[in-house]
């Protein structure tokens, strides 16, 4: 169905590229975002359109959260400001879902916080694969409906395509959804590795016996590549346990500042994500299953 005369979508500074394939799949209307910052830092904002009446909405790549949040949230005022029916979020990776617990006394619940900023400025959201450990449910913290578009069919489309004989391998028991996901998918062989995290550096991960996949080819699968360390640690223990050198399939590509050096030391052979973040990794791309989302939250 075309939403030429019903739905807007908006592209964040960056993010033009994907909001206008977006548009193009959904046959909506693509309003452009004129934006720069003032002398001082802050952010200037205009749309050169006429919203009355349409759903807004909003694509924006959210890793680096913080440079990006003003101008998101200012983005939606204005939306809704020039007459917008309604305005919705694709945010392909959804920020600040690992602070879901106080580990220490005193820190800051900052995926609520955030749920809480979203969920005021915006009436959805759709986005791919969020960090759901402690939370079962974007429900428990974000108060608008959301979609969870789920990128294993994708990860699976790609190992199949590139990879010989596949094991799917988890770094950590927060990986076996996404390493169940995508071997049920494609009927392969999996096992998932323990992990103790001690600082943002410094994690220790131990295997599962591993005899029995020699003639395999290792495939980490995790949802998020940030240190680099998780996925460097268990690379090395599959490598010690002399199979060969894993590739890995991720979501969510971070990448700290050390991180691909982190990786690249480990052995890892190849390493791929989605485009949820510009990166030159990110090969597998999510605008068909975002568009999909969409348009049903549209209906
Ligand atoms: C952890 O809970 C996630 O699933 C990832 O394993 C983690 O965020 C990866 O982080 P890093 O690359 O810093 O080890």
């Amino acid at each position: 169905m075309s939403h030429e005369n019903t739905t807007a979508v908006i592209a964040m500074p960056g993010d033009e590229s994907l909001a206008a394939t977006l548009a193009a799949r959904l046959g909506a209307r693509l309003s452009v975002l004129e934006f720069r910052r003032f002398p001082d830092g802050e952010s200037y904002l205009r749309l050169d359109d006429s919203l009355d009446g349409r759903s807004a909405v909003l694509v924006a790549r959210l890793d680096r959260p913080d440079a990006k949040i003003p101008a998101l949230l200012f983005a939606a005022d204005l939306a809704r400001d020039l007459g917008a029916a309604g305005v919705g979020l694709v945010a392909p990776y959804l920020p600040y879902m690992r602070q879901d617990i106080r580990f220490q006394p005193g820190e800051a619940l900052t995926s609520a916080s955030f749920a809480r900023w979203i969920s005021s400025h915006f009436d959805w959201l759709v986005t791919v694969d969020p960090h759901l450990h402690r939370y079962d449910s974007l429900d428990e913290i974000y108060s608008i409906p959301s979609t969870v578009v789920p990128a294993a069919p994708a990860l699976a489309d790609w190992i199949a395509a590139n990879v010989d004989r596949p094991v799917v391998i988890g770094p950590d028991a927060e990986s076996a959804q996404w390493v169940e996901a995508v071997a049920v998918q494609r009927n392969l062989p999996w096992q998932v590795m323990r992990k103790q995290r001690f600082g943002d550096h410094d994690v220790r991960v131990t295997a599962p016996d591993l005899s029995g996949l020699g003639g395999h080819t290792p495939v980490l699968v995790d949802d998020i590549v940030s240190s680099g360390a998780t996925l460097a640690r268990a690379a090395e223990l599959l490598t010690d346990a002399g199979l060969a050198s894993p590739r890995c399939a991720v979501v969510h590509g971070l990448f700290g500042a050390r991180s691909r050096e982190t990786l690249a030391a480990a052995g890892i052979e190849r390493l791929v994500c989605t485009d949820s973040v510009l990166v030159d990794e990110g090969e597998i791309e999510l605008a068909p299953l975002l568009a999909a989302a969409v348009a049903n939250m549209l209906e």
